[in-house]
């Protein structure tokens, strides 16, 4: 592994200050520049959009989705005036319904369901490198995944399985948080917190065990769909949550293809899926973001290329592991596979879609270790170490050694001989965050303090970046020490020498996430995901609430605060970092 070797760091920017304020702050000799808010239409001949939010759900199914998450950049080459060229994939992971409709939700209306889950799913954008600065263009590729897409599913649980048949068509992505690539340039949207969707005003409902498992309740999130959609009624479709907390594979290359539920990768509430390449087999890492659940790991049972020769994908035959961390730093990956360990049939397993559509009890069945909080993975590209962000949680043990564990941690595992095809790693804890004025034993400064980790992402010179999504309610809560933190910000890491510095600050109330750069590193695109979250009326701050208010990026009395996506140069035209 990477022990902290101080040195010649891979950081050449000076550490800006946390901050309060409504407005991006961003290191000295870097700019950032706001593109594909959400409404805008995702073709430029698309709905416009309407700052009192009066676009119809029909409209919203063309337009730039709400809260922009994990995101890739798919480069497309150079266009006839020589001009860079790709698409940003991005996920939309969800809503606030008093910013989506004019009317908030004070009363619920089939068409602000139908509007809401428009604004969920993914977007495919055009977008070019015009005299220095990246704009949206047309491209037949651009197209919106709502959640009312048909989605088709693969793998050991399909459309014909009992548990998947439902009074629905196959419809759609929700809670899509961050994401994945493929070495075949597709991309992956996982499907996170997809219980909040479901609820039922039937009180003699209950949840079954598995039910209850996934966190399938009468209320969900309170969105209410279920008030005038049936199919979001868990009394009346008990079969409908089966069809989500897949991971999901979309083709951006390819505007007709289906979106396909990858179901061998197992159901949960899927952060993330890191994809990369080992002994020529395909590694997923994927983690399971709740306080108390588990780290995936799957593996492709051939060399992938060899799968995709035979018309197989490698995303469908494979087998799926859960982590054991032990407390002597070492560890083990547990199989999720039907007839082997506890997951016979004498112990009530049906068969391998059983194990997966219940793959958080399997994993409890076979000993995984409770986590707090996972969510995004990455690797480091030389080392081949692992790295996973743990927001936040209660403290389960030695790899999760805070208790309660309220501003999160970074753990890392490596695996024999960069082998990362195996059973058994070793791990050991990045960083400690938090504020050491509340905490001595976080090693960070004021120029790299932070808390809940979420968003990390390795650039191909070794840089982590880490994105933070410190929650409203406790950047507002004296209790949580958060309050000397400021608002959530983008920081680099070099895991070589240990620096690690604040690079950008978000506006107030939104978290930060999506970071990806171009293949040259010389743009950096970064999500601003639910600015203004918190904020029961648009405009000035109240004494009540004076640091969630939030009117990015526009500022307009008469609009609304606005995801959008950051696109960062450096104003010398340098690598992003250095
Ligand atoms: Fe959607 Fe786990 O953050
Ligand atoms: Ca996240
Ligand atoms: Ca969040
Ligand atoms: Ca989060």
């Amino acid at each position: 592994s990477t022990a902290a070797r101080p040195g010649r760091s891979l950081l050449g920017f000076s550490p800006i200050p946390t901050s309060e304020a409504d407005a991006v702050s961003v290191a000295e000799g870097y700019s950032a520049r706001v593109l594909i808010p959400w409404g805008d239409p995702v073709r430029p001949d698309g709905p416009a959009w309407r700052k009192d939010a009066s676009n119809s759900a029909a409209e919203q199914a063309e337009q730039l989705g709400s809260h922009h998450d994990g995101m890739h950049f798919f480069p497309t080459g150079r266009n006839a005036r020589g001009e860079d060229t790709g698409l940003l994939v991005l996920n939309h992971e969800y809503i606030d319904q008093a910013l989506l409709h004019t009317d908030g939700d004070a009363e619920m209306t089939q068409e602000k369901v139908d509007k809401g889950v428009a604004a969920h799913g993914v977007s495919v954008v055009a977008v070019a490198l015009v005299d220095g600065q990246w704009q949206q263009v047309d491209s037949p590729l651009a197209r919106r995944v709502t959640g009312a897409t048909p989605v088709t599913y693969t793998g050991p649980v399909t459309l014909e399985h009992p548990a998947l048949d439902s009074n629905n068509p196959p419809l759609g992505t929700m809670n899509n948080c961050s994401h994945g690539f493929t070495p075949w340039d597709t991309y992956l949207a996982c499907e996170e917190n997809w219980n909040s969707y479901f609820g039922t005003e039937d009180e003699s409902w209950q949840p079954s065990p598995q039910e209850a498992r996934y966190g399938i309740d009468n209320e969900g999130f309170g969105y209410r769909w279920y008030e005038v959609d049936p199919r979001w009624d868990i009394a009346v479709n008990s079969n409908e949550p089966h069809r989500f907390g897949w991971v999901v594979e979309i083709d951006p290359f390819d505007p007709a293809a289906v979106p396909v539920k990858r179901t061998a990768l197992g159901r949960i509430k899927h952060e993330g899926a890191l994809v990369t390449e080992s002994r020529a087999r395909l590694v997923v890492y994927t983690g399971d973001d709740q306080d108390g659940e588990y780290i995936y790991k799957y593996v492709s049972d051939a060399p992938w290329q060899s799968q995709r020769a035979r018309g197989v994908s490698p995303l469908d035959e494979g087998t799926l592991y859960v982590a054991r961390f032990d407390d002597d730093n070492t560890g083990s990956w547990l199989p999720l596979v039907f007839g082997t360990g506890p997951l016979t049939a004498s112990n009530g397993w049906q068969d391998q879609a059983d194990v997966l559509l219940r793959t958080r009890e399997a994993a409890d069945a076979v000993g995984a270790t409770p986590m707090d909080r996972p969510e995004w993975i990455s690797q480091h590209p030389k080392t081949k170490d692992t790295y996973a962000a743990l927001t936040n949680g209660s403290g389960w043990g030695a790899a999760n050694p805070r208790k309660p564990n309220p501003y999160g941690h970074i753990i890392r595992w490596w695996e024999p001989n960069k082998n990362n095809t195996g059973t058994t790693f070793e791990w050991d804890i990045f960083v400690l965050a938090g504020d050491p004025a509340y905490d001595d034993s976080v090693e960070l400064s004021e120029d790299s303090m932070f808390g809940s980790p979420d968003g990390l992402w390795f650039d191909p010179d070794g840089r982590l970046w880490i994105q933070t999504d410190i929650s409203n309610s406790a950047q507002l809560d004296p209790e949580q020490g958060y309050d000397n933190i400021g608002n959530n910000a983008l920081l680099a890491a070099d895991p070589e020498s240990g620096d690690i510095r604040r690079f950008l600050v978000g506006p107030r109330g939104c978290e930060l996430t999506g970071a990806v750069t171009t293949p040259d590193q010389r743009t950096l695109f970064v999500n601003v995901q639910h600015p203004g979250e918190e904020t029961d009326t648009i405009g000035e701050p109240t004494p009540e609430n004076p640091r969630a208010v939030s009117n990015w990026p526009e500022f307009d009395p008469q609009g609304r605060p606005r995801s959008a996506t950051l696109a960062i140069r450096k104003d010398d035209g340098g690598i992003i970092g250095t």
